[in-house]
């Protein structure tokens, strides 16, 4: 059969150039989007009078006889066609005669996949913002079960300051929240509808684009025919966001393999979330969180390939934006994959609170405590901190931890120490006394736990206000 597009040619495209150009291999995995969207133009058309009725009925059947055939894994794609929207044209035309070929009325494929791709992303957003908030939950289940958890928390990857096992989750699910704040937020230039834009300038036919849009669930129509065909700045921002969801994930994940090292022994993942090796029998590897970590790279990548293709390109459409798709279907599918795993891999873990309280008591993070104790005595805190310097180069040389000097070698170093060192000095008490907003005392972390609840709840709402059956 010849092309849908072959009138002004006279000879066959070249086989080497179909493969080149075509995109049919990767961008069936619009095709229930671009059926979704062929309904509604139809249905648009037929209401404003450039279609019959009879012919909106024809052609709604045929489109939902192709889903059909696709869906039962009949459908023959071929790469003459192009691409999705040229294969399901040719299969509409099979399927109910010439009359298929009214459907393209009005439109053209650049408005078409476009309202595609909005259509695909809006449905992974949603998703995707399930999926943080199924996470921010696993995180807060543990932090509720980590409540008297006290871990060294570190800078530099060097023991610092003791923390509530709570509160370093808790940062993750800081991190998640603006993750899926952000997801909201694109949502708004996501649920933006292209269709009715043309080629670039629009039609002639006497088309209602807010009909169209009502009938996608669509909230805001592009207000420039040439802005909306040429627009993919909300992929290149979901691709930014996606970026930044990996990394926090990333970081979570490089953590997560330090801290089930036998050397940090913190943390245990269950075994059905490790893998094992072919030739160490004793190995139990976290593979997971070790892929996530690394697939964060391809993520970055399609975020600078989706930029570097568009930059300096001429306004409308151009097939360098065909370039657009696998990126962003990898993307989806490396998010999701990830997201999945890391929920009930992070509600499964085991928290190993004995090795972090031994690592906390065996260090010196309690040290900027007895400077804030003789700070609280009087002294400024450059003078105190100097003092308490010489403390722990003291307990280093003589292979002592703070807790285990006498009162008589702390007044050595200054006079303004009393018995009560050693209460401020317990880790439990370094942790209560951050007791401010933010903070890592206990009872600033239960009010967050309580916040962040709530914040899962609104996610949640907003999840179902927005996913369109
Ligand atoms: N497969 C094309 C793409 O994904 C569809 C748009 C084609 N438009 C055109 N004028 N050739 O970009």
């Amino acid at each position: 059969m010849s092309k849908l597009w072959g009138g002004r040619f006279t000879k066959e495209t070249n086989k080497l150039v179909e493969q080149y150009t075509a995109s049919i291999s990767f961008d069936q995995q619009l095709a229930s989007e671009d059926i979704t969207g062929s309904l509604a133009h139809v249905a648009m058309l037929g209401k404003c009078g450039i279609l019959t009725p009879s012919e909106v009925n024809t052609i709604t059947e045929g489109l939902h006889a192709v889903q059909q055939k696709m869906t039962n894994g009949n459908a023959n794609f071929k790469i003459e066609d192009e691409d999705i929207h040229m294969n399901i044209e040719r299969m509409l035309i099979e399927e109910i005669g010439p009359v298929g070929g009214k459907l393209h009325t009005g439109r053209s494929r650049n408005d078409q996949v476009a309202t595609d791709m909005h259509l695909y992303l809006r449905r992974h957003v949603v998703h995707f913002v399930q999926l943080l908030s199924d996470l921010q939950r696993a995180l807060v289940q543990q932090a509720e079960q980590n409540m008297d958890t006290i871990l060294p928390g570190y800078t530099h990857l060097q023991r610092a300051q003791p923390i509530l096992f709570s509160h370093h989750l808790l940062a993750y699910v800081a991190m998640l929240q603006r993750d899926i704040e952000r997801l909201m937020d694109s949502y708004k230039r996501i649920n933006t509808m292209p269709l009715g834009a043309g080629a670039l300038a629009g039609t002639t036919f006497p088309i209602d684009r807010h009909y169209t849009a009502s009938l996608l669930h669509f909230d805001h129509l592009y207000e420039n025919s040439i802005d909306a065909v040429s627009d993919r700045d909300f992929i290149v921002e979901f691709l930014a966001d996606a970026s930044l969801i990996m990394l926090h994930l990333s970081r979570l994940s490089e953590e997560l393999v330090l801290w089930s090292s036998t050397e940090f022994s913190f943390i245990e993942l269950d075994d059905a979330f490790c893998t094992g090796s072919s030739i160490m029998p004793q190995k139990k590897n976290p593979d997971v969180p070790e892929l996530v970590r690394g697939k964060t790279g391809r993520v970055y990548g399609h975020l600078m390939g989706l930029l570097t293709l568009l930059k300096s390109l001429p306004l409308a459409y151009n097939k360098d934006m065909q370039e657009d798709k696998e990126g962003m279907f990898d993307t989806v599918q490396t998010l999701q994959g990830a997201l999945q795993l890391f929920a009930p891999m992070i509600a499964t873990m085991k928290v190993n609170k004995t090795n972090m309280m031994k690592a906390v008591r065996e260090d010196y993070s309690n040290a900027t405590d007895i400077a804030d104790y003789l700070v609280n005595k009087g002294l400024p805190f450059r003078a105190a901190h100097e003092v308490i310097g010489k403390i722990v180069l003291y307990c280093i040389e003589n292979k002592k931890y703070l807790l285990d000097l006498t009162l008589e070698e702390y007044k050595q170093f200054n006079v303004l120490f009393e018995k009560d060192i050693f209460v401020a000095l317990q880790p439990e008490n370094v942790v209560n006394a951050r007791d401010m907003h933010g903070g890592t005392a206990k009872k600033r972390v239960s009010q967050a736990i309580e916040q962040v609840k709530l914040c899962i709840e609104k996610s949640d709402t907003w999840v179902k206000e927005h996913t369109i059956t």
